[in-house]
């Protein structure tokens, strides 16, 4: 049976999935990492595949960027199809001063300015959306024996990649700190705009779910990697999320 946006029939899609945001990233992804690949979505370019990894089946899925196409194709995935252990992989803005541009940060918790809590709780508790503890610790664990270091903590998940009225000039500053300043102050290391309806959607649906990204840009220091080493940075996050989605 298919969807609206995934033209896959059940049993296409493996209860392992990755989820970048770019469809040629997974495309890149299953070219380079999986064997035995086929492709079972072209809705919208929105690609999916699915192939090996160490002769387990694993799916690659892209979702585009935010929260409202992400929570879509994972919707899907996890109430169609049957995905169990779902991974993002996508790139963020580092906040905190101790992250560098290419460094690999994992999710442990998320915050966000959306409203999806809301939406499911009203304002009866502030829900803490946190990684699943089984993935997250496999994932500390691979990315130790592959030797490549983490920085494991609270992220910003926003719903505006611009949004300099509210966090640098607006409405929500106060004692002379803006909500970036006061957020990295409450440890925040980095800003994306997705992990959040990961954790929320997994919390509902009781699967798992893990947010990695690598630093793409600093927003303190204004710095961006060059495209050339995206790709470099971007594998060796694959290889944690693959090493971990397979466990
Ligand atoms: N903001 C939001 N999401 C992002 C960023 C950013 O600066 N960089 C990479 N993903």
């Amino acid at each position: 049976m298919a969807t609206p946006h995934n033209s896959a029939e059940i049993g296409d899609i493996a209860e392992r999935v990755l989820l970048p945001g770019d469809p040629l990233r997974a495309k890149f992804i299953a070219e380079n990492f999986l064997s035995d690949v086929k492709k079972y979505n072209e809705i919208r370019n929105v690609y999916g595949f699915t192939g090996k990894y160490k002769n387990i089946p694993v799916t690659v899925q892209a979702t585009g960027m935010g929260i409202p196409s992400f929570s879509i194709y994972v919707h899907e995935l996890i109430h169609v199809y049957g995905a169990k252990k779902l991974i993002r992989v996508g790139t963020c803005g580092g906040m905190h001063e101790k992250l560098k541009l290419r460094d690999v940060v994992i999710a442990q918790g998320t915050s966000t300015d959306s409203s999806i809590v809301r939406q499911v709780f009203g304002g009866a508790i502030s829900f803490s959306l946190l990684a699943d503890y089984e993935l997250l610790s496999k994932a500390v664990e691979n990315a130790k024996k592959l030797n490549i270091p983490v920085k494991v903590g609270n992220v910003f998940c926003t719903d505006y990649f611009y949004n300099d009225y509210c966090r640098e000039n607006g409405i929500f500053s106060s004692n002379g700190l803006t909500l970036d300043q006061k957020m990295i102050q409450h440890g925040i290391l980095a800003v994306e705009m997705e992990s959040a309806a990961l954790y929320m959607l997994a919390a509902a649906a009781n699967v798992q779910g893990l947010a990695l990204f690598t630093v793409s840009d600093h927003l303190g220091r204004g710095e961006e990697s060059p495209a050339e080493e995206r790709e470099k940075d971007f594998n060796e996050m694959i290889k944690i999320a693959l090493e971990t989605v397979i466990e």
